[in-house]
């Protein structure tokens, strides 16, 4: 499942991210700064909207399948400072306090525990530090598409990665102590509508 996964996902995923996800990547990559941590960086399609002047870039990634494409995009990218690592986001292999700037794009739908990848990626954040986060979501204002959501997602689950749909990432990242500051919730254009609520913006530790 997982060579199959990393196979297909970039030309799965090319509809939406023309129709929208590609723009808000940029919008959001855009504010990265300093020392950049992305957990979960999969195929590597955040990599072509980091802005020039970061410090560093540290990309994490636990499949290895992913991670092959992961680096073959980073040997072609304009990127020379950007280092890739296999590791979870549950169990980071790094100092507390290293980064100013921690990344996750429709990752937290995929991790085993939130809790646990929050506190991870807290860990890791300098005080004052940021998490720019995008990620599909529970449909909270749509009870139809919720019950689809709940009726699909045991499996959904096991054909896509562990990827779960009714999770409340926003009330999440909350509880986990960060200050949102920016949070923007939209629907996925061109997505399965089971994948369309999302949410993205900055959270700071
Ligand atoms: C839907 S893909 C998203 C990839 C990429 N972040 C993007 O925006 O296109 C989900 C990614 O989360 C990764 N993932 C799954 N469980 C994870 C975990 N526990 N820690 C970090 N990444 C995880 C998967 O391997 C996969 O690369």
């Amino acid at each position: 499942m997982s060579w199959l996964f990393a196979t297909i996902y970039d030309p799965f995923m090319r509809g939406t991210e023309a129709a929208c996800l590609a723009q808000w990547r940029a919008d959001l990559l855009a504010q990265a700064r300093g020392a950049v941590l992305e957990v979960g960086a999969g195929t590597g399609a955040n990599l072509p909207f980091y802005p020039p002047g970061i410090d560093q870039l540290q990309l994490t990634e636990p499949d290895g399948n992913m991670l092959a494409r992961l680096e073959g995009k980073m040997s072609a990218s304009r990127l020379p400072h950007a280092r890739a690592q296999k590791a979870t986001a549950d169990a980071l292999p790094f100092e507390n306090a290293t980064f100013d700037t921690v990344v996750s794009t429709l990752v937290l739908c995929s991790v085993p525990d939130v809790a646990r990848t929050l506190s991870e990626v807290r860990r890791v954040l300098r005080p004052g530090g940021r998490l720019l986060f995008l990620e599909h979501v529970a449909a909270e204002d749509r009870p139809a598409r919720l019950a689809w959501q709940r009726r699909l997602e045991p499996f959904w689950a096991r054909v896509s990665g562990n990827c779960h749909l009714t999770r409340r990432t926003g009330e999440l990242i909350r509880q986990a102590g960060f200050a949102i500051e920016q949070e923007t919730r939209e629907s996925v254009r061109k997505a399965l509508p089971i994948v369309r609520p999302s949410i993205r913006g900055v959270a700071r530790r």
